[in-house]
């Protein structure tokens, strides 16, 4: 079945609608660095006031221990959120209690009203469905109809993610249909040659998704810290580099099996290595296969990848059709060590412009190219979901879209 649409709410005019969004945004020392997900969530907001609803938005940021924390609070994203809409975006100081029940009852057809973070309370995150259910109860009081359009949450079984959507006709917002869209394309019909580059930290976070990729694409290009272990798989001694040592046999096992299948891996043949974990770190350029031949030896870290293999990345880029991108390829908060993870997001953005299509996946990757100064139009689409869309393209059924009636 195909998700519900906003249209299957019907008329809403003068109705209160409540819209669990994914305003999970990077803030720090009280700013936000990366404001992407507030902007996704805009048209669904301009839709349904547009239609004449008063609008409820109920989101979580971070991951607070399930009581209220101002660390963790939402004030920040409401006032961002109002200068993005145009208008104003009134702010309940709790999550369902009398704060928030007094301000859904002062709220009036085409206002917005933003909830204080979903998870200050512990609910929100149970294991105990009936504890869920109760605050997704407390949540339903607010509204005549609920919009799911946090699609970086959906692959999270949580009380306003897929407890609350049962309690009242819902539907899915427009950014998670367009997310679902994207990626039903890359699992149903992607055009050949098909490659898909990982990066980030961990391999245990990709495992999944390589195991279920590889018989589906042509190239998999691998880089961020969790190439090491790649390396290390092959011999190779990588210095202090990030390693997850018990991932080693299981890597072996996918070189393996992509040999078998005539999967192309890509790995990098140089590494930009560090003295340290720094912005100014001294660094090298060495051969990946001698990583411990940089003048810092064992103790050496390597930080991105190196000049010729963002050359041969790009190229392989170049040379594919439909390209999926999760993950940094180095650490690109310092600028000495965001080459890697820029040629990649230049690659992709040229061969969006030769007609290809090229998907930036996840919060970080997603964060990473808007802060190497790229736009979101530069590509064929950038999700908001790390997790969700990795989940998506692993096969994986997610919570908050069969809520929707997804199947
Ligand atoms: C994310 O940023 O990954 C999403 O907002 C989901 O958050 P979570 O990983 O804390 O559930
Ligand atoms: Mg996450």
């Amino acid at each position: 079945m195909a998700l519900r649409t906003i249209t299957s709410l019907g008329d809403l005019r003068g109705r209160r609608v409540l819209v669990r969004a994914d305003l999970n945004v990077p803030i720090k020392d009280g700013a936000i660095t990366d404001d992407g997900r507030i902007r996704a969530s805009v048209p669904t907001l301009r839709r349904l006031l547009d239609d004449g609803a008063a609008v409820i938005v109920a989101s979580h940021l971070g991951r607070p221990d399930g009581s209220p924390d101002p660390a963790y609070s939402l004030a920040p994203v409401a006032r961002r959120l109002g200068e993005l809409l145009g208008r104003p975006v009134a702010f309940a100081t709790d999550t369902v209690g009398e704060a928030a029940q007094g301000a859904v009852r002062a709220l009036e057809p085409a206002q917005v009203l933003m909830l204080e973070n979903l998870r200050f309370d512990p609910r929100e995150t149970s294991k105990d469905a009936a504890a869920r259910g109760a605050f997704a109860e407390r949540l339903a009081a607010f509204a005549d109809a609920v919009v799911s359009d946090g699609f970086g949450v959906v692959h999270r079984e949580q009380a306003s993610v897929t407890d609350l959507e049962a309690l009242r006709p819902s539907a899915a917002g427009l950014l998670v249909e367009t997310e679902v869209g994207v990626l039903e394309r890359l699992t149903r019909s992607p055009e050949a040659p098909y490659a898909v580059v990982l990066g980030g930290s961990k391999v245990s976070d990709k495992l999944a998704v390589i195991d279920s990729l590889l018989p589906r694409v042509q190239t998999l290009v691998i880089g961020g810290g969790m190439l090491f272990t790649f390396l290390a798989a092959q011999g190779h001694a990588v210095g202090a580099s990030l390693l997850e040592e018990d991932m080693i046999d299981t890597v072996r096992g996918y070189l393996a099996k992509a040999e078998e299948l005539g999967v192309a891996i890509r790995l990098p043949t140089d590494i930009v290595v560090a003295a340290r974990f720094a912005a100014d770190a001294e660094h090298e350029v060495v051969p990946a296969d001698a990583i411990e031949s940089a003048s810092f030896g064992a103790a050496g870290i390597g930080l991105d990848i190196g000049p010729d293999s963002a050359a041969a990345f790009a190229a392989a880029i170049a040379g594919s059709r439909t390209v999926f991108w999760n993950g940094p390829m180095g650490v690109f908060e310092f600028p000495a060590f965001a080459a890697g993870t820029r040629a990649v997001a230049q690659a992709l953005a040229d061969l969006q412009g030769r007609g290809g299509f090229g998907v930036v996946g996840g919060g970080d990757s997603a964060a990473a190219v808007r802060a190497l100064g790229f736009e979101d139009d530069d590509f064929g689409h950038v999700s908001t979901g790390g997790g969700a869309s990795l989940e998506f393209l692993e096969g994986k059924r997610l919570p908050g879209l069969t809520a929707l009636g997804w199947e």
